[in-house]
């Protein structure tokens, strides 16, 4: 989708898939994004410059994320991706009212469908930034699909940090890790959560930490592999596949230092981002 000067929406199977994030932790949705779909172009947006959304109202959120999306709708983007899940759960009706004709997937709901497909005994913890808990949006979804289940969720705010900062195993995210998650899985009667859903996008990084904390039966899912599905099924369904042939290529725009967006960026994408693909820009 692009608005031209006079206000003409152009929407094509040739135009990138658009997804934006407050930093790089949508790089995980991406990532699983082009392991599905390797002919598709992407345009990815960090919003660096006002990370975190987490902690955040949502009023400003969902302020953010519109322009966000509005700098790639500028540009030309055949889909959305709200690589996000602050942003998922409390902006998705704002910028779908924003852009009426524009397809925009969120990441909540597909994270909620993993998360009941994981689940044997209907009880699922769900970790998350603080806006996203707050909102009550994993609860809705996951009780949509599944009405019998018992859902325990915790804010986790310093697994934000932990991610940006590389500090995804040893004593001190473990640390961190037992401090958040213990309590979800405190009851003695057997009555715990087997599944754990990552709603957070920085999250899937810490999962080495996770799993050390809470052993090896708890099913750990994210929301990545699944939002990669939905998007596949939707460009099907649109006829907006990209060529069939075509070796898809991601280009970077971030509000905020490049460098620092490459360093980080690589480290969440696990390859390197090249220094050319990467423009700053101001929303
Ligand atoms: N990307 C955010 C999310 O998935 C986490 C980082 C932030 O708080 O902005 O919720």
């Amino acid at each position: 989708m692009k608005v031209d000067d006079s206000n003409i929406i152009h929407i094509d199977s040739g135009q990138p898939v658009g997804m934006f994030d407050s930093g790089v932790g949508g790089l995980t949705v991406l990532k699983a994004l082009q392991e599905r779909l390797p002919g598709e172009d992407i345009l990815y947006l960090g919003d660096t410059a006002r990370l975190p959304y987490g902690s955040k109202s949502p009023q400003t959120v969902s302020r953010y994320a519109v322009q966000a999306a509005s700098a790639l709708v500028r540009r030309g983007v055949k889909m959305l991706v709200v690589a996000c899940n602050t942003a998922s759960a409390v902006a998705l009706d704002a910028i779908r009212a924003a852009f009426p004709g524009l397809s925009v997937v969120g990441v909540v709901e597909p994270g909620a469908r993993a998360a009941c497909a994981a689940s044997h005994n209907g009880i699922i913890a769900v970790v998350a930034t603080e806006g996203t808990i707050a909102g009550g949006a994993y609860h809705r979804a996951i009780e949509r699909i599944r009405p019998d289940a018992l859902i325990k969720g915790q804010a986790c705010p310093l697994f934000v940090s932990l991610a940006e900062e590389g500090w995804v195993d040893g004593p001190i995210a473990e640390a961190v890790a037992a401090r958040y998650l213990e309590p979800l899985f405190a009851d003695s009667g057997g009555e715990n959560p087997d599944s754990l859903v990552l709603g957070c996008t920085h999250f899937p990084l810490l999962e080495p930490a996770i799993r050390t904390v809470l052993g090896p039966q708890v099913r750990i899912v994210d929301s990545a592999a699944t939002t990669a599905e939905v998007v596949d099924s939707l460009l099907q369904e649109f006829n907006m596949l990209a060529d069939p042939g075509q070796t898809g290529t991601a280009h970077f725009l971030t509000t905020d230092d490049v460098e620092r967006f490459v360093r980080t960026g690589t480290r969440f994408l696990g390859r390197d981002i090249a220094r050319e693909r990467v423009e700053l820009v101001d929303l």
